[in-house]
């Protein structure tokens, strides 16, 4: 099971583990839940024979899960999928055959199902529309896609590939491309890339070649309420545990996430202490539950551990600037 905001690349990681599984010599089917009518949804999985429902094809046609057999299925946007359906793919699941509409006969399958969702999906089996039982069933192995806005070092080099490396970007573009937002996540930075290749003649990318949208959302109002609110933060902090101290952790966070290295409590710890910064577990915990709350660091579980968000970069940087003031 695959999560993540839309255009993270759901499916081009779907495409990637296919390609290196011992299953890439056979189909790869992708079909999109939210997508394909309803009512056309069930015969497309799973096929039907001659004649069985007015308009049906006189020869029968396939399912998508017969044609993606050996291979792999991906079911984009699973939540979306019509209940009864749901159902219907749980026993598929557990049973490992299926019956195509209007047919007695009953066909093995072996299929590797990878799914995918934009939306949380623990959060949409409690409201219901999202069966638990799949979801369970489903949710073996998890993966998260974090959003390009937490994993910024990301953004210079796929704009590298997406330009065919026509381009160096200046110091104030870099800068802005990694404060923005990136709502859109690697698919709007496909459409910039693209866009740049267009009208940018120069082989460097400086700031005023940039869209002016992102431009103008970098240094929005609103980004200047929120530089204020990070002041605000920073009482938050120094209230419940040590500011300083704090600071630390977050760089450190940000070190091991920029070297791509895992950011658990224990490498955080070994860092530090290279760095002649003694810290005790305790004190590591409660700093690491108040800046999760501040949402300043994602918590992943196992190896990945602690990643740095936009608000908790945006938090060292500000505190760079008040202590540069000071
Ligand atoms: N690692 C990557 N390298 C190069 N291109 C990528 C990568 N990840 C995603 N893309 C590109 O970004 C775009 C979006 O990717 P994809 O369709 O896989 O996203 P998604 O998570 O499935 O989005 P959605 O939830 O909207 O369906 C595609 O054009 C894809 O080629
Ligand atoms: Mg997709």
């Amino acid at each position: 099971m695959i999560t993540g905001e839309s255009g993270t690349g759901k499916e081009v990681l779907a495409q990637a583990i296919h390609n290196e599984s011992g299953r890439k010599n056979q189909p790869f089917i992708a079909i999109n839940a939210a997508a394909i009518p309803e009512n056309l949804l069930e015969s497309e999985l799973f096929g039907y024979v001659g004649g069985s429902f007015t308009g049906a094809l006189k020869s029968g046609k396939k399912g998508l899960f017969e044609l993606a057999n050996n291979g792999t299925i991906f079911l984009d946007e699973i939540g979306d999928m019509p209940n009864h359906l749901q159902s219907k793919l749980l026993r598929v699941l557990q049973e490992r055959q299926i019956t195509p509409i209007g047919s007695e006969s009953i066909i093995d399958i072996d299929v590797r199902i990878i799914a995918a969702t934009h939306r949380n999906p623990l959060k949409m089996t409690e409201e219901g529309g999202f069966r638990k039982d799949l979801f369970y069933r489903l949710n073996v192995f998890q993966l998260e896609l974090p959003p390009l806005r937490n994993r910024s070092n990301d953004i210079i080099p796929l704009m590298h590939y997406f330009t065919d490396q026509r381009f160096t970007f200046n110091k104030e573009a870099i800068e802005v491309l990694h404060s923005y937002h990136w709502p859109g996540n690697i698919r709007e930075l496909h459409n910039v890339a693209n866009y740049l290749s267009i009208i940018e003649e120069n082989s460097q990318v400086d700031l005023s070649a940039l869209p002016r949208y992102i431009i103008d959302s970098v240094y929005s109002p609103e980004n200047q309420k929120q530089e204020m609110q990070i002041e605000k933060e920073q009482l938050v902090i120094s209230e419940k545990t040590d500011e300083k101290m704090t600071r630390e952790v977050l760089q450190a966070i940000k070190t091991l996430n920029d070297m791509g290295k895992s950011a658990g409590r224990k490498h955080i710890i070994l860092l530090m202490k290279r760095q002649g910064i003694e810290i005790g577990e305790g004190k590591l915990k409660k700093i690491l539950l108040t800046v999760k709350d501040l949402e300043m660091i994602d918590v992943y579980q196992g190896r990945t551990g602690n990643i740095l968000t936009a608000k908790g970069k945006a938090y060292l940087k500000i505190d760079d600037q008040i202590a540069n003031r000071t």
